[in-house]
């Protein structure tokens, strides 16, 4: 093994974020900057804030990770930053400056695909907990606020490749967790907030029917045709669902009520849980938890059945979605019932972070697959 410190950049979506990793398998320092109280009250991320809040972040974040890490911009081995998937204009922060070090330090600069990013987070954490005997192919699940994709990954000596055998039609799981709080007046990234107020709720009350995926994905290649090649295609879909939340709340006059939580929860400033659960009735409660049960059934059944099709030795979930408590919940136990292994981050590797691009670009910087100093941003980079 080569002994390499690499030094991970990532600003593809609202965190800006460094850290050092050692060799692809010791985290060493890890910062993330986060933009929560600035796209708070827009309800979501704004993208031109985004990338004014990056250029603002990214140099105390870098200095923050190397002293952190007792390394100097000269001592690490090379630099990793994003390419893409995510907002144009925040890579560019991370690029543009990744390149910058990289040319003024004469290290080498290596790019990685942000969903790459992800999945690597789980082999850093199993490596450093003394795990290098994963088995092979890996079914990995990529759940996040922009994906939600599955992905066949395979180490070819010290490069990967993946194959991409599934990912949503409409809205990402995670963009519905968001969507939905915003409807329900909960405030803004939903996800965090609908895992700790679901358990308040009955998960039962409120039934949710299973996403329909009845047309061939046009959009992906081949002419509409739902095979590539030989095999099948595991597609999700969460527009209907957040759509139906919208119809419950109608159809219940919810909107006085939701009104009103907005403006109390927006009056307290780090709201608790505490203060979510005095201002939901049980009504909300329960519709909170039935769409949670919904969404981690969905994704659970659709993630095992391509699992079982695919024949995988092993399953990864993994991005910030995989943070929810009863995802990982309902993973690991229908994932125990079919004798499947499953890993996934812990929380903090488990949203945005640096560590991951650092580890992803290990195998990179063993093959000495190095990016050009005049390589740019990928808002749609496919991951192969
Ligand atoms: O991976 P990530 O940090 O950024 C993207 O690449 O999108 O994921 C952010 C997404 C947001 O939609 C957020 O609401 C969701 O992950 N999320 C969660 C939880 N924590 C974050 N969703 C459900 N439960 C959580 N605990
Ligand atoms: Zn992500």
């Amino acid at each position: 093994m080569v002994n390499a410190y690499i030094l991970g950049i990532e600003s593809s979506c609202d965190e800006t974020a460094a850290a050092v990793v050692r060799s692809g398998e010791q985290l060493i320092s890890n910062v993330v900057a986060s933009q929560f109280a600035t796209h708070k009250p827009f309800g979501g991320v704004v993208p031109e804030l985004a990338s004014r809040e990056h250029l603002r972040a990214i140099v105390p974040v870098v200095r923050q990770a190397l002293a952190e890490a007792d390394q100097t911009y000269k001592s690490v081995d090379a630099i990793a930053v994003t390419q893409g998937p995510g907002l144009a204009g925040a890579l560019l922060v991370g690029i543009s400056y990744a390149k910058a070090l990289a040319f003024a330090l004469d290290k080498p600069l290596i790019a990685v695909n942000h969903l790459e990013g992800h999945i690597h987070a789980v082999l850093l954490e199993e490596r450093q907990k003394g795990n290098h005997e994963l088995q092979f192919p890996v079914l990995a699940l990529v759940v996040s606020g922009g994906h939600t994709h599955l992905y066949l990954a395979e180490r070819k000596n010290e490069s990967w490749a993946y194959e991409n055998i599934g990912h949503t039609r409409d809205d990402a799981a995670g963009e519905a967790f968001d969507k939905v709080a915003k409807l329900l007046g909960l405030g803004y990234p939903g996800g965090p907030i609908i895992d700790r107020l679901a358990p308040h709720g009955d998960a039962n009350v409120v039934k949710f029917p299973p996403a329909q995926i009845k047309h061939p994905d046009r959009r992906n290649r081949g002419g509409g045709k739902e095979m590539e090649g030989e095999r099948p295609r595991f597609d999700f879909s969460y527009s209907g669902i957040k759509t139906a939340v919208l119809r419950y709340i109608e159809r219940h006059n919810m909107q006085s009520a939701i009104e009103a939580r907005r403006r109390a929860l927006a009056g307290i400033p780090k709201p608790k849980v505490e203060d979510f659960i005095a201002n939901c009735d049980r009504q909300t409660l329960d519709l909170v938890a039935s769409f949670q049960r919904a969404m981690v059934s969905d994704l659970v059944g659709r993630t095992l059945a391509a699992a079982r099709a695919c024949d995988v030795a092993t399953l990864f979930v993994t991005g910030g979605v995989a943070a929810n408590n009863e995802l990982r919940t309902a993973f690991e136990r229908q994932s125990a019932q079919e004798g499947l292994p499953v890993f996934f981050p812990s929380r903090p590797l488990s949203t945005d972070n640096a560590a991951m691009i650092a580890a992803a670009a290990y195998p990179k910087f063993l093959a000495k697959d190095f990016a050009p100093l005049d390589f740019s941003a990928e808002a749609s980079l496919a991951l192969r």
